[in-house]
């Protein structure tokens, strides 16, 4: 069987992300700054992840915390400067500067942050903090403008839109500040959104709703978006399709329903094995995930997750495995979909 590699799909994806980088050095200090003395070490958060994402799809990143998933989806927004790789939007290569100024990056990519106590400066009122974008970007006149925040305060679930445009933050619930960050994002009319843990620091009982709007906004405006989240479940409810980190690589992909109830990739079926279930379809062995996440500044050879990983074997540690196609048809990158290797092994 041949390694997968990543092909053009047929239909050109909105977001296109290839051998996307983002190392931080981890032990710069003034000597070796200003000397050169010692030797620079690397935290390889993101280290060479590709993926797409088509018009109006979602698509999930899982993975245990420190993997590198909000790395990745900051890196591809260009809120950080990616180490190296392509990010495509639309056809277009936006980390090239000149190539983001001019197709307006920063109005079609939006990012909803994770804690909605944080993301929303508390200096400003709820209509004065949704209306920025648009001044920034000189969009319509003043009253234009005004009715454009007015409904879409109305279009995120709060209403009367009077009873809160004047609010500060904090006169706002949880719930209620995810939708006046969800405001915000939409109000340029983004053909993407980056999503990362928007609900895990709501109250359960918010969740669902927030989720929901979610939902419905994407279906309205044909938004893609990228969701990240330690949530199995809310990834399979959310995501068309999704992708398993793990220390800076992605480890599986494929739709969002085989991958949880049907997972290929050692890691993948342990991370899912130890996720509750009710669905009947759920085709999943129940794996324990043992030992801790080696360091990702001295990361092991060949595959990353040998050192935890129940069937590993001397093949495993000769060279990092490339994605392979398994025929539940997700990908995977594991020398157990490699049929040269497979036959190697002694029955
Ligand atoms: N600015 C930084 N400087 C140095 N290391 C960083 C920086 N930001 C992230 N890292 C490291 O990069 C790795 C990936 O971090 P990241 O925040 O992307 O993980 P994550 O998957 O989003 O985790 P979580 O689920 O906890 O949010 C971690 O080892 C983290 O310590
Ligand atoms: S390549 Fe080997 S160590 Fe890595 S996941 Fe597959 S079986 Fe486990
Ligand atoms: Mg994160």
């Amino acid at each position: 069987m041949r390694p997968y590699r990543w092909r053009k799909p047929m239909i050109d994806p909105k977001i296109e992300v290839t051998d996307l980088k983002k190392h931080f050095k981890s032990n710069e200090d003034l000597f070796t700054r200003l000397f050169g003395w010692g030797e620079v070490e690397y935290v390889k958060a993101v280290d060479g992840v590709s993926f797409d994402i088509a018009e109006g799809e979602s698509f999930g990143l899982a993975g245990e915390s420190g993997c590198g998933k909000t790395t990745c989806g900051k890196s591809l927004l260009h809120l950080l400067e990616p180490t190296s790789g392509s990010v495509r939007f639309d056809g277009r290569d936006v980390t090239d500067p000149d190539v983001r100024d001019e197709m307006d990056f920063r109005t079609e990519a939006q990012i909803i942050q994770q804690n909605p106590y944080e993301s929303i400066n508390p200096r400003y009122r709820v209509f004065d903090w949704i209306k920025e974008p648009l001044d920034v970007h000189e969009i319509g006149t003043a009253e234009e403008r005004e009715e454009t925040v007015i409904e879409t305060i109305e279009s995120v679930g709060l209403n009367p839109p009077e009873a809160y445009m004047h609010e500060y933050p904090s006169e706002l619930s949880g719930g209620e500040r995810q939708r006046v960050s969800i405001a915000r994002a939409i109000i340029l009319e983004p053909s993407f959104i980056l999503a990362d843990e928007p609900a895990s620091m709501l109250d359960v009982s918010v969740r669902a709703s927030i989720l929901d709007l979610l939902d419905r906004l994407q279906e309205e405006l044909g938004i893609s978006i990228l969701y990240i989240s330690h949530d199995l479940s809310l990834l399979k409810h959310m995501c068309d399709r999704i992708g398993i980190m793990y220390l800076g690589k992605l480890v599986e992909v494929g739709s969002a329903t085989e991958v949880i109830n049907d997972p290929q990739h050692p890691y993948t079926k342990a991370l899912v094995g130890s996720t509750p279930t009710v669905d009947p379809d759920d085709r999943r062995e129940s794996v324990e995930l043992q030992g801790e996440i080696p360091d990702p500044v001295n990361l092991p050879s060949g595959c990353r997750f040998a050192p935890r990983c129940p069937e590993a074997m001397d093949e495993c540690t000769a060279e990092e495995p490339a994605m392979y196609p398994t025929e539940a048809g997700q990908q995977a990158r594991c020398v157990l979909y490699d049929e040269e290797t497979v036959n190697t092994i002694p029955k």
